[in-house]
């Protein structure tokens, strides 16, 4: 089959020809894919820093959107021909940027009726972390202010979208050209971030005080996050950079993990459009090598997927 990967850890990205998928396991699907999503954590998955269960040769993707070809013995919850999606981790053979994929049963859930191949590839793990840094980390609770770095990105707007679902007061920073989308998902106040005075911006905006709750979601933007946080208040960062203990802030260091449950609440509130996603780009899967090179320069408009 054809596959998007690397042959060695480290190495480039390229088109492969992979030996065609294994009949599934008892607990396992076999999926035909139709589009994967594309995040700079698989230029992570491609040197080895982060062990999804693959050695090389082997496809890169860790999401994945397409239709059930075969079924395991032991699987009840989906047919052959259910158009799903999921964030498959441990991968059982290949990843996700392939023309198939064996994946744990468990570890996917059916495709709203409506949501298009892409938007369904580019959602389960931006929208696993919103959801684990909110409900599982923060705890975030109706009415309180909630600080959102880095709202332009597709994790921050998905977290400024299920944060405002909660109940809570969005202030979020965002570029010019993201303003009035981060508006639109939630956020009560934007501040633009090129102004390195944002954090003090935000503690007007609350009083003096600082944010109940904060989530940096930029690659060194924890030192700034804390910084609108209440003494004892509590902050989440995505981008493994956890600042110091300070004033009393609890700070969590999310990683995303593999939730079929709460992929399919977060589905549910998808598929009747209480939540929204617009990908920026949809590549074929001989360029994967330049989607990823996209991502990894972390160009706004959107997410990118590979159609497969
Ligand atoms: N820990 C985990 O499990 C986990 C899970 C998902 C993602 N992540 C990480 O979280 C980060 C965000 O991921 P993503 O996919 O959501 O990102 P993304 O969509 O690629 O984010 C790109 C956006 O970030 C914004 N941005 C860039 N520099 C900024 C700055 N200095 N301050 C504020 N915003 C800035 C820009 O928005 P504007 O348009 O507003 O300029 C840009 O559009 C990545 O580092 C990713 O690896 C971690």
């Amino acid at each position: 089959m054809r596959a998007a990967g690397v042959r060695e850890f480290g190495g480039r990205v390229e088109l492969l020809d992979l030996p065609d998928p294994r009949d599934p396991g008892p607990d396992e699907v076999v999926i035909e894919v139709a589009a994967a999503g594309v995040g700079n954590w698989d230029d992570i998955v491609r040197t080895g820093a982060w062990n999804v269960g693959l050695t090389p040769p082997m496809a890169l993707g860790v999401e994945v959107a397409g239709t059930v070809i075969a079924v395991g013995s032991r699987v009840t919850g989906l047919r052959q021909g259910d158009e799903v999606l999921g964030h498959p981790l441990q991968l059982r053979e290949q990843g996700c940027w392939a023309e198939y994929v064996v994946v744990d049963a468990a570890l996917v859930v059916r495709k709203p009726l409506g949501v298009s191949w892409e938007v369904a590839a580019a959602f389960p793990v931006p929208a696993l972390t919103a959801q684990q840094v909110l409900a599982d980390s923060l705890k975030l609770a109706e009415g309180e202010t909630l600080l959102v770095h880095g709202a332009g990105g597709t994790t921050g707007g998905l977290i400024v979208q299920l944060a405002a679902l909660r109940g809570a007061r969005v202030i979020a920073t965002a570029g010019p050209s993201s303003v009035d989308r981060t508006a639109q998902a939630g956020a009560a106040e934007v501040l633009d971030y090129h102004d390195s005075g944002w954090p003090e911006r935000v503690r007007e905006l609350t009083g003096g005080v600082g944010v109940d709750a904060a989530v940096n979601t930029v690659r060194g933007g924890s030192t700034d996050t804390v910084l609108a946080v209440r003494d004892g208040g509590r902050m989440a960062t995505i981008t493994g950079d956890p600042p110091a203990d300070d004033r009393g802030i609890s700070v969590a260091d999310v990683y995303v993990r593999p939730d079929a449950a709460q992929l399919a609440e977060l589905c549910a509130l998808l598929g009747d459009g209480r939540l929204s996603l617009s990908v920026g780009a949809a590549l074929p899967l001989v360029e994967a090598a330049t989607a990823l090179e996209r991502v990894i320069a972390g160009a706004s408009g959107g997410p990118v997927v590979l159609l497969v």
